[in-house]
């Protein structure tokens, strides 16, 4: 066996992470469950370099600050909006960080790269579908909590174990 059989899938571009992510969204077969206690989350699909996620938001419900993989195996995304709106939180890094904030309506898509510190909430007052398409496929995110003094790691969160 050619040792490069063994090696890891390349990650996908961001441009290319944008299009599956629409792709995805515009083709979806599973429908989206809403809960109370907890966002509801599904793994759709497991590709080549990179997996899909579809998330269901009712209103209020949202992530903390996190990135992607933190800096082990970091992962860049894309989220497509697939039903309702949702409000997207980026860090923008510098001496002070501050909050980007950006509303996100159906059919729009965000994405970023594999340093990016965001977070996504559902602000409206009803309920919102999405659908995540990292590359790598998400391992682990780590949550930040940011004030004037700056961003601070707070916990890391492992795919099998805490989602
Ligand atoms: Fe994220």
């Amino acid at each position: 066996m050619s040792s490069s059989l063994l090696l890891p899938p390349a990650s996908l571009t961001t441009e290319r992470l944008e299009a599956l992510a629409a792709f995805y969204a515009a083709n979806l077969t599973l429908r989206p469950r809403f809960t109370k206690g907890s966002r509801w989350a599904r793994r759709v699909l497991s590709g080549p370099g990179h997996e899909a996620w579809l998330l269901a938001w009712l209103p209020g419900q949202g992530t903390d600050l996190h990135d992607h993989g933190g800096v082990d195996r970091p992962a860049a995304a894309a989220v497509a909006v697939v039903s309702g709106e949702l409000t997207e939180f980026t860090v923008r890094p510098g001496d002070f960080p501050g909050l980007q904030r950006q509303r996100l309506g159906a059919g729009e898509v965000s994405v970023v790269d594999d340093r990016t510190v965001h977070g996504m909430r559902n602000l409206s007052d009803a309920p919102a579908v999405s659908l995540h398409v990292y590359s790598p496929g998400l391992e682990a995110m780590r949550t930040y909590l940011l004030d004037e003094t700056g961003l601070a790691p707070s916990k890391i969160l492992r795919a099998g174990a805490d989602w």
